[in-house]
């Protein structure tokens, strides 16, 4: 993991628009970099050049982080780097002195329903109308964690 600069944005929103059917824009990205939120490049060397695997994106709360964006590239979705990605993310929030992570996730989205209830994050509620969808909005369920120190 590393951190996200402005010079990664542009491969950033491509990857964002070819897994989301209502993606984050560039101009999102780079107003969180501008807010000072936590943005996070994971790549990997494949034949010694960095390959952009995914990308984070992390608000601190006085005592909590909220994760705003978690993100895999297609081609390497399903292979544990999501979760070894969120499981990073809890250790330096913790070691930082975050106390629990907070984030929405669309109830449709099993996948990372899956990966976040098998991380130990539980509903704490639900945000109704939160996301764009087809022909309408769609609910935003609320997910919890603690984090130990
Ligand atoms: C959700 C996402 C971050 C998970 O990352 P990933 O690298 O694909 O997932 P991993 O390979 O680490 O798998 C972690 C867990 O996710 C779940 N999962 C992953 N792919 C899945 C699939 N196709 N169907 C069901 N569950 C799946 C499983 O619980 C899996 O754990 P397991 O392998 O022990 O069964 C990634 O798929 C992604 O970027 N998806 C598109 C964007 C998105 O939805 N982001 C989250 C928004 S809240």
């Amino acid at each position: 993991m590393r951190p996200m600069r402005r010079r990664d944005l542009d491969a950033v929103a491509a990857i964002e628009r070819s897994i989301y059917p209502f993606p984050w824009t560039r101009g999102n990205f780079a107003d969180s970099l501008l807010a000072g939120h936590d943005a996070w490049i994971f790549e990997i060397e494949i034949e010694e050049s960095p390959q952009l695997i995914g990308y984070a994106v992390v608000m601190w709360l006085p005592d909590e982080v909220h994760l705003l964006n978690l993100s895999v590239a297609a081609p390497m979705q399903g292979r544990g780097y999501g979760r070894e990605m969120l499981q990073w993310l809890m250790r330096d929030a913790s070691g930082r002195g975050a106390r629990g992570m907070l984030l929405e996730v669309r109830p449709s989205n099993s996948p990372a329903l899956a990966l976040y209830r098998s991380t130990g994050f539980e509903p704490i509620g639900v945000r109704r109308g939160y996301y764009p969808a087809e022909g309408g909005r769609e609910d935003a369920q609320v997910l919890f964690r603690q984090l130990e120190r």
